[in-house]
């Protein structure tokens, strides 16, 4: 892993916020602004060189990343502005037309905001049902029991690969055949694992699959929802306008253009797709096996660590992600937060989106260092020391 390539790294930030977003080696940065230096165009739209030279990297990182999650077509792969909008086209152009009262849902209490709030809107509209998935006693989803809370009401599971806040790894095999079995769609939030873990959308049976590029050192602003064709076929666009359509006259008839073009209304973020889709070659240079194993190194570096400082409480000792959740005993989240930016470490502190996992930990708030294949072990250290001298985070923030 080359920390020389990223320039920020020499500002002397230990950044442990990576489950927010990841920084950006300079080839996705350069990407970016060479599109805006050197070839700008609109895409679709043009007939002339640059045009015609977006028009082609566009669709080429439609296929990186049909590649990357192993779609069967590249018409599976739609760009959105990331995995929040992704789960919102479903949830109200798919499923809000699908689903009827009294259909039910099945979550997790550890899901963020975008994997909650949705079906939350969809229940206060149309009447279903949102049922949550046990969780194991240490806070992991408890899988065993997904089977026992099937009934024929049930349509959809829905899950973050990853969970921010507890890291814990879903075993999507396992529960895509649990969908296929029971023919329920099985919808999945990336969000997490995207720059961390393969995903297989075919052999793990899933429906629908969001993620954002900005976590897996991508640009902001893009993400992509994928989705099985004959489901996407079946979706409605929830923005109407310009490059989605293929006619539209005066007496209101009109044509959509087929998927995946009919979800991209407007022009969309062309700078954003191109640094996409090098984030992707960057990583796949690197290979996932790598990037997960130096970051569970790291992982069970703190660990090891920060269990021998009193007054730690870690959460997530166990779960197999880069993500280590503790508290000072006694110091809300965010004090510590702030006494650790005194060491230029940045961790996120707070209930990271995850609102509900509180009535699960009976905790609202935690601190979260989350690893990524930047980081180093000296970095890990760090936190520990400063950590030790928990004593001062008063004398810091007073
Ligand atoms: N969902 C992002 C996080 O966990 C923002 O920090």
């Amino acid at each position: 892993m080359n920390r020389d390539d990223f320039p920020i790294l020499n500002s002397g930030v230990i950044y442990f916020d990576n489950g927010a977003t990841t920084f950006k080696p300079k080839c996705v940065v350069e990407a970016v602004k060479a599109y805006y230096e050197d070839y700008t165009a609109n895409a679709h739209r043009g007939d002339y060189d640059n045009s015609l030279r977006v028009d082609k990297m566009y669709e080429e990182v439609r296929n990186k990343v049909r590649n990357l999650i192993n779609a069967e077509k590249d018409e599976e792969i739609v760009y959105t502005k990331g995995t929040t909008e992704s789960i919102n086209m479903v949830v109200f152009g798919y499923l809000a037309k699908k689903l009827k009262k009294g259909d039910e849902v099945l979550l997790s209490k550890s899901e963020h905001a975008s994997n909650v709030l949705p079906w939350i809107i969809l229940q206060e509209k149309i009447g279903i049902v949102i049922k949550y998935i046990p969780l194991r006693e240490d806070f992991s989803l408890n899988d065993d029991l997904i089977e026992d809370m099937i009934n024929e009401k049930t349509k959809v599971i829905s899950l973050a690969h990853v969970t921010n806040v507890i890291g814990d790894v879903r075993n999507l095999q396992k529960i895509g055949d649990i969908c296929k079995k029971h023919n329920l769609l099985f919808i999945v939030d990336a969000a997490q694992s995207i720059g961390h873990l393969k995903v297989d959308v075919q052999e793990c049976n899933v429906s629908f699959l969001a993620f954002s590029a900005h976590k897996m050192l991508g640009p902001t602003g893009i993400g992509v929802l994928y989705g099985k064709y004959d489901l996407l076929k079946e979706m409605d666009p929830l923005t109407y306008g310009g490059g989605m359509n293929a006619f539209f006259e005066a007496d209101c008839s009109y044509e959509l253009k087929d998927v995946p073009w009919k979800f991209e209304a407007g022009t969309q973020n062309i700078a954003g797709v191109i640094g996409m889709g090098r984030a992707i070659d960057y990583i796949l240079e690197i290979g996932f096996d790598k990037i997960h194993q130096h970051e569970m190194k790291l992982k069970n570096l703190a660990i090891q660590e920060l269990k021998k400082i009193p007054n730690i409480k870690i959460y997530n000792e166990k779960t197999e992600s880069g993500i280590v959740t503790f508290n000072i005993d006694k110091v809300f989240s965010q004090d510590t937060a702030v006494f650790l930016n005194r060491f230029k470490i940045a961790v996120r502190s707070g209930n990271h989106c995850a609102k509900i996992l509180k009535d699960e930990i009976g905790i609202t708030n935690t601190c979260r260092a989350s690893f990524y294949l930047y980081n180093t072990e000296e970095e890990v250290m760090a936190l520990v020391a400063a950590l030790k001298r928990q004593d001062e985070v008063y004398d810091h923030i007073i």
